[in-house]
């Protein structure tokens, strides 16, 4: 999900949205994504919005955070059915933070209120985020129960060293466990993910985590090069010195091995960060993001898009429950709110037709479908026939009219996406 832009429109209060972004509607999917902005402790590499106990105090709680998401479930309901929407969801996905860390009740209340609201098709794909540590057969058995059909688990590596350098808690082992109780479950698609390049790794390591997440029988698995934020522990211990980072050489390799050995274990890679056993293994919830479908993002600091509108919500948990109680309880302080509920949206911005083509074009060149090069401008097809000359697009489907990466192509994908949307 990218970051939050500062700054953007106001959102209405009653959450309402402009004409154009029911236009079409009934073509494109809808998805919700869930947020729980809990975390146990910090990893210290992550900047997501997440908070853990000590963090939050008595400022908000599970329980403030649930009753607000469910209003906001009700607030997407009169938002997208006043512009005569009447699509079932077709993809679920509950990330954060934490979300095993709330427990089956929280999460299964989540589900129950999407179905009962605008119903699931019947293959919907329902994804949990878990992490290792909070995660036991009983929540696993009672999540199946309630609807998820999908589980993505935090491994980031097999090596002790380096989850201790990550801050992870958890052991390695503990989390190939969980694999398995998934499984005995009944959850039909698994995945891993895996973070690369952390100060101090080896290739033997990285080599390591890829022979056990292959060996873990999960159908899909994601491999992150790992990011410095700004703000975090991990970037302070990197401007210090305390922990060297890795030069790109190094990271380009440790791609090129990530490849090998999911290839060779009879993945395909779909997307540059993004690996499946097979089609139906695909994330199709993220495929809605990088293919311009339609999310609505329940949850403190969650983004949201609808038909070429973007939003974001305000990003403390507490600003969301507070924002969220007004119509709940019928107070309307600033006499905006026409009927109750009101949007915890912090701001917006209507793309044009341009900004949409242009995104279209950065999201899509990462996936294995690649993009059409007549979609592309005069200056971006001249762009595409240099990266095809250079050998960064692959040649049989260049003929074909399309701009799918090649392997050397994956590791310069955003730099050439840029030259593709000149
Ligand atoms: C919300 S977390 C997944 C669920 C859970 N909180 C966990 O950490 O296991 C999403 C994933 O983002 C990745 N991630 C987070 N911060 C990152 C960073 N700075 N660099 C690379 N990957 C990162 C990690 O692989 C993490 O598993
Ligand atoms: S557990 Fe996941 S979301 Fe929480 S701090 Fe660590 S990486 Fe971030």
């Amino acid at each position: 999900m990218p970051s939050t832009p500062p700054d953007g429109d106001p959102v209405p209060a009653d959450g309402s949205l402009p004409d154009q972004a029911y236009v079409g509607m009934a073509d494109r999917g809808l998805s919700f994504y869930l947020h729980v902005p809990f975390c146990a402790t910090r990893c210290g590499y992550c900047d997501f919005n997440t908070y853990t106990a000590g963090e939050l105090g008595t400022a908000a709680s599970p329980k403030s955070w649930l009753d607000a998401a469910l209003t906001e479930i009700d607030l997407a309901a009169k938002v997208l059915r006043a512009g005569g929407d009447q699509r079932a969801v077709s993809t679920v996905f509950v990330g954060g933070g934490t979300p095993s860390l709330v427990g089956a009740g929280p999460l299964t209340a989540l589900l129950d209120a999407i179905r009962d609201r605008f119903g699931l098709t019947v293959d919907a794909e329902v994804t949990t985020e878990a992490n290792p540590e909070s995660t036991d057969p009983g929540l696993l058995a009672a999540l199946r129960d309630a609807g998820y059909t999908r589980l993505s688990l935090g491994l980031q590596s097999t090596s002790t060293k380096v989850l201790q350098i990550l801050d992870r808690t958890h052991t390695a082992g503990r989390a190939l466990d969980v694999v398995g109780w998934a499984r005995s479950a009944g959850f039909e698609h698994v995945n891993l993910d895996l973070i690369y390049g952390t100060p101090g790794e080896t290739d033997a390591e990285f080599g390591e985590s890829l022979r056990a997440v292959v060996d873990s029988g999960v159908d899909h698995v994601s491999a992150y090069s790992l990011i410095v934020e700004p703000g975090t522990r991990l970037a302070r211990q990197v401007r210090s010195g305390a922990l060297p980072m890795p030069d790109d050489d190094v990271l380009a390799d440790r791609y090129l091995l990530a490849d090998a050995a999911l290839t060779a274990a009879g993945f395909s890679w779909y997307e540059v960060s993004n690996w499946a056993r097979d089609e139906s293994a695909r994330c199709r919830h993220n495929l809605a993001y990088w293919t311009g479908g339609d999310w609505w993002g329940i949850g403190p600091g969650a983004h949201s898009h609808v038909g070429g509108v973007r939003w974001w919500n305000v990003k403390h948990p507490a600003a969301y429950a507070a924002a969220l109680s007004v119509g709940r309880t019928g107070r309307q302080p600033d006499g905006d709110v026409q009927d109750g509920l009101r949007s915890p949206g912090h701001a917006r911005e209507v793309l044009d037709p341009d900004a949409r083509r242009m995104e279209d074009v950065l999201l899509r060149l990462r996936l294995s479908d690649g993009i059409e090069i007549d979609a592309l401008s005069p200056a971006g097809r001249q762009a595409a026939r240099v990266a095809a000359a250079d050998g960064l697009l692959q040649p049989d489907r260049f003929t074909r009219g399309r701009a799918v990466l090649t392997l050397r192509g994956r590791l310069l994908a955003d730099g050439i996406a840029l030259q593709l949307t000149d």
